[in-house]
């Protein structure tokens, strides 16, 4: 799974999680915790992540290509196990889609279904869609397209509960507008249960991911309850979580 030549291979991840622009943060929780800094990132760095991402090219490439190393993996169970996921859907957007694998995959895999791929202008800028994948840059605390369905991978648990409330909003209007019935959110996450942890299941990489999405992004992993508290802030109604592979599940929401 390491080597560079398997398309698995999770060498871009260790790459990026070892990093020392990724592991300095770190050494700032302290500080951070007695200042007013968005992020210990931002404490160590003088800026946040994303901002970071724009300016330096290199950093963006090896924090992209960790991301779509994940998503090589997660995408490849999507397809393959979930494919209901994506019936009767026409159109999707993967919001904070990164480099696009996973909604590459899909569109492959369904090539009636119109995909677009929306992340930061830096992320996007330069990459090339095909007849049924497109890429978008903006910020999707402004507006993204609408869609039948918004797929959110790895993006909520970067952000604080207020932020996500303000996400899953925008992607309720997204899939409202266009006056469908069928409409709705797929988001990929971990869903943490309490009696996995009184059994330590996989604890110390929960906590270690956990701990990552504070240092990093001031964001964290949550429990099914608060999943579900995030949904209702939203307005939603109704979900259903299938786990995939690993830690990681499907949850999708309803209006
Ligand atoms: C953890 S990465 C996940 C990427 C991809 N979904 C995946 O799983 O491989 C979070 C993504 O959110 C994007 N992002 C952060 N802030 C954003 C914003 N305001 N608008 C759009 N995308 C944003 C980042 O550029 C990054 O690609």
């Amino acid at each position: 799974m390491t080597t560079t030549n398997n398309p698995l291979s999770i060498t871009p991840t260790l790459k990026a999680a070892t990093d020392p622009i990724f592991t300095k943060p770190w050494n700032f929780l302290g500080a951070w915790f007695q200042n007013d800094d968005r992020t210990p990132f931002e404490t160590a760095h003088g800026k946040i992540l994303w901002d970071y991402c724009s300016q330096e090219p290199q950093l963006n490439d090896l924090f992209n290509e960790s991301q779509a190393c994940d998503s090589r993996l997660i995408a490849s169970f999507l397809v393959d196990k979930c494919k209901g996921v994506f019936e009767g859907l026409n159109s999707l957007v993967d919001v904070g889609g990164g480099i696009g694998i996973v909604a590459k995959a899909i569109a492959d895999v369904f090539p009636h279904l119109e995909c677009t791929v929306f992340d930061l202008p830096h992320v996007v800028a330069g990459l090339q869609g095909s007849k049924n994948l497109k890429y978008v840059g903006g910020d999707m605390f402004k507006t993204f397209p609408t869609a039948d369905a918004i797929l959110l991978k790895a993006v909520l648990h970067d952000w604080k509960d207020e932020e996500c409330v303000t996400i899953l909003k925008r992607c309720k209007e997204a899939i409202s507008s266009r006056d469908n019935v069928g409409g709705k959110v797929i988001i990929i996450e971990m869903v943490l249960r309490e009696e996995d942890d009184q059994a330590f299941k996989s604890s110390e990489t929960k906590l270690f991911i956990d701990m990552e999405m504070l240092v990093l992004v001031n964001g964290k992993e949550r429990l099914e309850e608060e999943w579900n508290k995030l949904f209702l802030a939203a307005g939603f109604s109704h979900y259903k979580i299938t786990p995939i592979v690993g830690l990681k599940s499907l949850i999708e929401v309803y209006p």
